[in-house]
């Protein structure tokens, strides 16, 4: 997968995953890492999904409306690159926090869905339920935080409210914050991310 690795400053500090949305690239989220914990390494990936020209990680029948099969095959594609990587860059493989917005963060959601241990935790901004209907690993004490805007007309209020909830029934630890927006990500929920993860310590 075409991606960036930058090496931390500090090897305990977990490696963060960014997982830019829809139309980004592999550089768009690279100020967040600064700002939620600069001293990490950083690998961020580029979605391997082209709709109408935009990046994705994973196909799309409509808005909103996910080809379940891709998303099933990309979550591994994105599973087995973590491997592969860890190897590459030397980076402890069980010390990686995946950071995604958006289409980013249903990924990285899948993740969590389908594989016990491949993530230490998650920062998932304007996420929505990437897919219903399975059992989900045993995710004892992951922690996860997701930001969501109670105006946000991509991921509704609703899907942020299940998603805990579903996270939740598989033993994630996890705190939701709400901004007063769409589905832009600001600032504030980025800072509120930081100080989240500077508390997980
Ligand atoms: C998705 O397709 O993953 C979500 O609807 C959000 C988006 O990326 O537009």
């Amino acid at each position: 997968m075409k991606h960036i690795f930058k090496k931390g400053t500090n090897e305990q500090m977990p490696t963060l995953l960014l997982l830019h949305g829809t139309g980004g690239t592999e550089t768009d989220l690279l100020p967040l890492a600064e700002l939620i914990s600069p001293q990490s390494s950083v690998l961020s990936v580029r979605g391997n999904v082209l709709e109408n020209g935009m990046p994705r990680f994973f196909r799309r029948l409509a808005e909103g409306v996910f080809d379940i099969e891709d998303l099933k095959e990309r979550t591994k594609e994105l599973h087995d690159f973590l491997d592969s990587s860890a190897d590459e860059y030397g980076f402890d493989r069980n010390n990686i926090i995946a950071v995604g917005y958006s289409n980013g963060a249903n990924i990285a959601a899948s993740i969590l869905f389908h594989y016990a241990n491949s993530l230490k935790g998650a920062i998932l901004h304007h996420p929505m339920v990437p897919l219903r209907g399975m059992e989900l690993p045993d995710l004892n004490e992951v922690p996860v935080f997701i930001s969501a805007g109670t105006n946000d007309p991509i991921c509704p209020r609703s899907e942020s409210e299940e998603l805990k909830e579903l996270l939740e029934g598989a033993g994630a630890s996890v705190q939701v914050h709400w901004e007063n927006y769409g589905h832009q990500l600001t600032r504030s929920e980025v800072d509120a991310a930081a100080v989240w993860l500077a508390g997980k310590k």
